[in-house]
This record gives structure tokens, sequence and C-alpha cells, in this order.
């Protein structure tokens, strides 16, 4: 079973909802996160584990990890996740953790990577989903399909389009073993 963990809008959440695949639970760190009214019109139990409501964020990874093994989650997908986890989390879910950003990783790690690909004049950039791990963007690329720049104006639908696709498919696959 999937635990999804987002912070925004949730259109990848939404790609593994419409995909069909088997999520037992989604979190998120905002209570804001129009995310979470996508998981309940899906049916999926959500909740929401803000910082500030715990000691410190080993206390909330602690928390969140327990509540995705209750439900019996044994594969997290990062979409739109904006914080870091910690070994509280990461060490519960070993090699079952990913993560999916609007860029080729290494290139243009962290919350912009499609304004800071723009501002760099890069003619190529793209989507990566991986591995995750203590690092911001930094685990093993399971995979990566490169989007070109221009034209600008439809780079951000393209490349959301492209992590609509790949992510879902890569979860699938990840699914099967
Ligand atoms: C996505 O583009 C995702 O790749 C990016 O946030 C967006 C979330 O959109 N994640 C990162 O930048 C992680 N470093 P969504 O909430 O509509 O899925």
């Amino acid at each position: 079973m999937i635990g999804v963990l987002v912070s925004g809008t949730g259109t990848n959440l939404q790609a593994l909802i419409d995909a069909r695949l088997p999520i037992a639970a989604v979190a998120s760190n905002r209570s804001d996160a129009a995310a979470l009214e996508r998981a309940d019109a899906a049916g999926i139990p959500n909740r929401t584990f803000a910082l500030e409501s715990y000691a410190d964020r080993e206390a909330r990874d602690r928390e969140l990890a327990e509540w995705f093994q209750l439900r019996g989650v044994d594969l997290v997908v990062l979409a739109g996740y904006m914080h870091l986890l910690t070994p509280a989390f990461l060490d519960r879910f070993p090699d079952r953790i990913v993560n999916v950003h609007p860029s080729l990783l290494p290139e243009f790690p962290g919350a912009r990577a499609i304004d800071d690909a723009l501002a760099a004049g890069v003619e190529t950039t793209g989507v990566t989903v991986h591995y995750v791990d203590e690092g911001l963007d930094t685990g093993a690329v399971i995979r990566q399909e490169p989007v070109s720049v221009e034209p600008r104006e439809t780079l951000v639908e393209r490349i959301h389009a492209a992590e609509h696709r790949i992510l879902p498919e890569v979860v699938t696959e990840l699914c099967a073993h």
C-alpha cells in the first residue's frame, strides 16, 4: 500500500489516484494544502502533521511514520512535499521512498527548480523520479525525462504533464516489487 506526502496543489497525487494505485493514506505538513481535498474526494484517509505541533522534526516524522505503518503503507511517494525527512521517518521505509522533482537532477535541486533552470538559461530541463535520502533532492535517480525549455510559455505545463505520466508509471513498477 502507498502513502503519499503532499504540501500543495496535489496534481501529482491526482495522477496517482487517477491511475488507480492503491493509496492507503495521504499526509501533509500544511493543513491548507489543496491536495488534502483531493484525498477527501477520493475517500482516502488524510491527516496534517504540522511541525509546530511537535517538539521537533524527529518527533513529527516518528508519528507520521507510525500513522503510515498503521495503515499498511510499504511504499512512500513524495508528491510536492516541501520538507526534508529525518532518519526517524527514512529508517522505517528503507529503499521505499520516492520523490518527483521538476528538473534533471543533480541540476536545480530545491523548491524553485523551474525558475532556476530558466534563470540559468539552459535549453533543456526535465523531470526526475528518485529515491529519497536525507539530502535535498539527492537520492539515486530511478527515471528522468528531458523537457525542452522552449516554448517557455508552456514549460510549466509540459513539465507537469511529464510528471503526471512518469510518476504513476514508476510507482506502478515499484508496487510490483
Ligand atoms: C511538482 O512540480 C513537484 O515536482 C514539485 O512540486 C510540484 C508539486 O505540484 N516538487 C519539488 O519541487 C520538490 N523539490 P503538485 O502539488 O501539483 O503535485
